[in-house]
């Protein structure tokens, strides 16, 4: 049975390859490698034993993205990571953004239609929730107005999959994520941002290892018991195993609705100084850092309830916060290597 991961070559992309390969499906990824590269194919048949097939394609292309389809006739399922991901760069290119992320999603619907192919994981995200109101947030709380390009392409998919799967064969489901960290345990494949990090652990793991001078802890007066914001940090691993579990559950026709939405966090939140504080712990490395004014546009905190996910898909995270950081670090010192 093959599944296509797109952008399957990133981070999250890369560990659902793997966890897939090793739950025995055939894996072909379309990648355009525009944030990644060729190396993480080696990394995942060092991995896993078997290298997964490959296509460099940009997936925004109706071309490229039908030869995908054309040339591996055999795909059951499509896992979409790819899209374009920073936040801020959004706010500054938002056209860029809509044309990539609702592109991609749109070629891919439209080759599933074809090909007949009924089986579609989105990668979504809890920024769709924007500032919850009540913690922790359930599957069933209110989408907020977006306060990026960025998450505003994660809800129209989100509105656009509904539709779409109203009326054709296609059946899906969105994950949102809540914040992936972490990396795989042999070190072989990680988070590689380009340039200066925007989010949290890269900017740590970057710091530790000398390549930048200091942590900004963006705001200490948000009301959180620290004054620092708090997030759902989720062990990269645990949610790449989200993923094989929701594309069985599609395969095997056990989805209760043609579209369903599920939380991928462990249910707890940490503040940005326990994270500081369990990678210290953990890798023995003292951090510099120091407070810097609040971040526009960072929510205050948020966190899953994460019952439906355990109950429905009989999946939980079960990695812990100290795993994390330290698989961070370990990855970070393997390519520094
Ligand atoms: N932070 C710092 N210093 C840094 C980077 C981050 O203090 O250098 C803080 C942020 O202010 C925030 C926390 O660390 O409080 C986490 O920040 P990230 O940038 O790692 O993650 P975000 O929660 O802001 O963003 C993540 C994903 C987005 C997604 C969003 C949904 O990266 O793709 O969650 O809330 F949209």
């Amino acid at each position: 049975m093959r599944i296509l991961t797109t952008g399957g070559t990133g981070f999250i992309g890369s560990h659902t390859t793997v966890e897939l390969q090793n739950a025995g499906f055939d894996v072909v990824i379309a990648d355009n490698l525009s944030n990644s590269n060729e190396q993480v194919l080696d990394r995942i048949e060092k991995i896993t034993g078997k290298r997964p097939a490959f296509i460099k394609a940009d997936l925004s292309c109706p071309k490229e993205c039908k030869q995908v389809f054309d040339t591996y006739k055999d795909i059951e399922g499509v896992i979409n990571f790819a899209a374009y991901k920073a936040v801020g760069e959004s706010v500054e290119k938002p056209i860029m953004y809509y044309q990539n992320n609702l592109g991609i999603f749109l070629n891919l619907v439209e080759n599933m239609k074809n090909n007949g192919v009924k089986y579609f994981v989105q990668s979504s995200s809890c920024t769709v929730y924007g500032e919850p109101d009540s913690l922790p947030i359930k599957e069933t709380s209110p989408v907020k107005k977006a306060t990026s390009p960025y998450g505003h392409t994660k809800q129209i998919v989100e509105e656009m999959l509904s539709f779409i799967t109203a009326s054709t064969d296609i059946k899906a489901i969105a994950l949102r994520y809540f914040n992936p960290i972490g990396a795989h345990e042999s070190a072989l494949i990680g988070e590689l941002p380009n340039g200066v990090p925007n989010n949290l652990l890269p900017f740590v793991t970057q710091t530790a290892a000398g390549i930048r001078k200091e942590l900004k802890v963006f705001g200490n007066d948000y009301p959180t018991p620290d004054g620092t914001c708090i997030r759902d940090y989720i062990h990269v691993v645990d949610l790449a195993k989200a993923h094989v579990v929701a594309v069985k559950r599609l395969l095997e026709n056990k989805n209760k609705e043609n579209l369903e939405f599920f939380n991928i966090g462990t249910g707890k939140g940490f503040s940005v100084l326990e994270i500081i504080n369990s990678f210290e712990k953990t890798t023995g490395v003292k951090l510099p850092w120091s407070f810097a004014p609040r971040r526009e546009g960072d929510i205050i905190q948020i966190w899953a309830d994460t019952k439906y996910a355990e109950e429905e898909l009989g999946w939980k995270a079960q990695e812990t916060l100290d795993t994390m950081t330290l698989s961070s670090w370990k990855w970070q010192q393997a390519l520094d290597k």
